[in-house]
């Protein structure tokens, strides 16, 4: 198997040993063997990792612990070549940058690649506990009824919620307004970032799910901010993560950029 250098899948067995970071996967060895890490975004490294022998290939279209990265265009079609090529199967990890949060409801829309497998969780039924698998028809076929299972899985109320969720995100009027609010956001970064040339280094993400990655500790912002009373989050030592609401308002958008100015 192959996964990308700054990926964070999880932290069941399998899911760890495709998680580069190694703080989250040393601490688990010996974790799944045979899984290589390549290089996010670039094309020679996968040309040179997707061989014959692999089976399958472990990417997040937006990279959430990694930084906030997003797959280049140009990648993600290799990606699928060399997956087609190799008969290995390509294999989205949505479960923080679907359901909406880039402004389409699957973050890997845009590319027009369709994935073999990808993995949907978080935000699915709006914070009650639930994930799920989907398969295209060729790995469908290979799976019967009973063959996977857990405790839990399918349990009546977390699907009754994720079927009301995912009815609402998917309404293509409630993605449109994601989008519009991710532009204003988007203007809004920007101009802080220009404005903050010093400490903003790069802008990062896509829709509802930013990074601003930065000279100095990311944990100090969010600290600040939480005294302030906005919620951020980082991704490594750098990078303040913003994954603000689907719901959020410009207004409350002007009200975090004003605590951000002043925190940072
Ligand atoms: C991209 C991605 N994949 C998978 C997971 C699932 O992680 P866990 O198994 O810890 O719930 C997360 C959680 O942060 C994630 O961001």
């Amino acid at each position: 198997m192959v996964a990308f250098d700054g990926s964070f899948h999880g932290r069941t067995m399998g899911s760890v040993a495709l998680t580069a970071t190694e703080k989250y996967r040393l601490p688990f060895m010996p974790v799944m063997p045979d899984v290589r890490f390549a290089q996010y975004n670039d094309i020679a490294s996968i040309e040179a990792t997707i061989t014959d022998d692999v089976c399958a290939v472990f990417v997040e279209p937006v990279q959430g612990e990694g930084g906030l990265r997003v797959v280049s265009d140009a990648f993600m079609h290799r990606l699928r070549e060399l997956c087609d090529q190799h008969s290995a199967l390509l294999v989205l990890d949505e479960i923080q940058c679907g359901m909406g949060r880039t402004g389409t409801l699957w973050a890997h829309e845009p590319y027009g690649v369709r994935p073999d497998m990808m993995a949907i969780a978080k935000p699915l039924a709006g914070g009650m506990p639930i994930g799920a698998l989907l398969l295209n028809e060729c790995v469908a076929e290979a799976i019967s009824y009973g063959d996977h299972g857990t405790t839990f899985g399918g349990g009546p109320l977390a699907t009754t919620v994720a079927k009301v969720v995912f009815d609402r995100i998917s309404d293509p009027a409630f993605l449109e307004r994601v989008r519009e609010v991710s532009s204003y956001l988007d203007e809004a970064l920007h101009d802080f970032a220009a404005e903050r040339a010093d400490t903003v280094i790069e802008l990062r993400g896509r829709g509802l799910m930013r990074g601003l990655k930065i000279h100095g500790s990311a944990a100090d912002v969010r600290m600040r901010g939480h005294d302030a009373g906005v919620l951020l989050a980082v991704a490594g030592a750098d990078v303040v993560r913003m994954l603000p609401p689907l719901i959020v308002e410009p207004q409350h958008i002007d009200e975090v950029m004003a605590v951000l100015r002043e925190i940072m």
